[in-house]
């Protein structure tokens, strides 16, 4: 299939006056530790939503060359689609009216390389390329996340962390970045040379919408209410084990995924910044293991992707990437070595479960930033 841009330049011949890149995202390690005030630890990818267009005075227009329907929202009172992907736009100008922001008309064509509903935000990615598009002045690249951000918690309903937006918006170029999620504040990691991302899409769906990743939200805050603590960040494994009975199964599960995820973290940081690669394939498979057993947010599909891929040459780390249930892995893989592991990967997978898996190797891309046009 066609590339995004190279769609994007038949559909829009000659270019629109302005356009914007805004990536996805993979997340190396650290899931669901955003909402509990923990670390995170995503790379920008290569695949990248973009937008193209011209000033329009009064109104937002955008058609997609992936999804049906023209969105058309109204920039004085933010009304429009409260469905389908044009929800995400109405959302993105409703938070920015909610912020004070000066917005500019734009009549566009936005188109992704990045799969819908596979864990790599695609929602995201919309949502800060929209927001570039609309800003009559470059927003600062944490207040456009959390602008996304609430656009995705209030105007969509899902109650996702920061990670995401602002992956896509703050992203350095060969960088992971190390977020604390408590204040925000991004530390870029440099990714070892010769180690390449290989992303690979198990084909099983997944909805964030879909109300487990909410619960999962809940049960996090019910465990830390219960030791009387404002966030999950601020316990440790004995505090929680003294805390065990004064909470649900459930919620103590989720509870020492967090804070040991947390301390992964920080620990795959170092490692990165180490080049040890060893390190980094035992963090990545305990990662997976209290994402799969503790949080409970794995598939059959991606137990097999994930053992596949760990029995692969060249694989040094591999684990289920974004939101959970279903979606892709991310694998750290030997300089040179990724488009064979991933034919591999995928031979095996396709063989275990009837399922052709998509994959992409990428760089460790930079945020959003505007790109030429026509
Ligand atoms: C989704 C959310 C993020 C984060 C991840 C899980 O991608 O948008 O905020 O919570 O799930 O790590």
């Amino acid at each position: 299939m066609a590339t995004a841009t190279e769609r994007l330049a038949e559909a829009l011949p000659g270019g629109g006056e302005l356009a914007w890149r805004a990536p996805g995202r993979a997340n190396l390690i650290g899931e669901h530790t955003d909402y509990n005030d923990g670390f995170v630890l995503p790379v920008a990818l290569d695949l990248a939503t973009y937008i193209a267009g011209s000033r329009h005075p009064g109104s937002l227009r955008l058609r997609s060359l992936d999804q049906a329907g023209e969105v058309v929202v109204d920039l004085t009172t933010g009304q429009g689609p409260d469905s389908g992907w044009g929800r995400y736009v109405a959302g993105v100008v409703k938070a920015m009216l909610d912020d004070g922001v000066e917005l500019a008309g734009f009549d566009g064509i936005v188109a992704s390389d990045i799969p819908i509903g596979s864990g790599l935000s695609s929602s995201a990615a919309l949502e800060v390329a929209v927001a570039s598009a609309i800003a009559i002045h470059p927003l600062e690249p944490l207040r456009q996340a959390l602008i996304c951000r609430r656009a995705e918690n209030i105007y969509v309903g899902v109650q996702t962390g920061i990670m995401d937006q602002l992956a896509s918006a703050a992203a350095k170029k060969d960088h992971a970045l190390l977020i604390d999620c408590r204040d925000n504040t991004i530390d870029p990691v440099p990714m070892p040379s010769g180690l390449e991302i290989l992303v690979v899409d198990s084909g099983a769906s997944r909805d964030l919408g879909s109300s487990a990743y909410n619960e999962r939200r809940k049960e996090c805050e019910l465990a830390a209410e219960a030791m009387g603590l404002g966030s999950l960040r601020d316990a440790d494994l004995e505090r929680l084990e003294s805390a065990r009975r004064d909470m649900p199964d459930g919620a103590y599960r989720r509870a020492r995924h967090i804070v040991t995820e947390n301390q992964r973290v920080l620990e795959a940081a170092d490692a990165l910044r180490r080049s040890d690669l060893e390190a980094l394939g035992s963090l990545f498979e305990r990662s997976y293991r209290s994402y799969a057993d503790d949080f409970e947010a794995s598939t059959p599909e991606i137990e097999t992707l994930v053992s596949v891929a760990a029995a692969t040459d060249g694989v040094v780390a591999a684990r289920l990437t974004g939101g959970g249930w279903g979606g892709c892995t991310v694998n750290l893989v030997r300089g040179h070595q990724g488009g064979r592991a991933a034919t591999g990967i995928a031979e095996r997978y396709e063989a275990a479960t009837g399922i052709t898996a998509r994959w992409w190797i990428s760089s460790a891309s930079g945020g959003v930033r505007p790109v030429a046009t026509g």
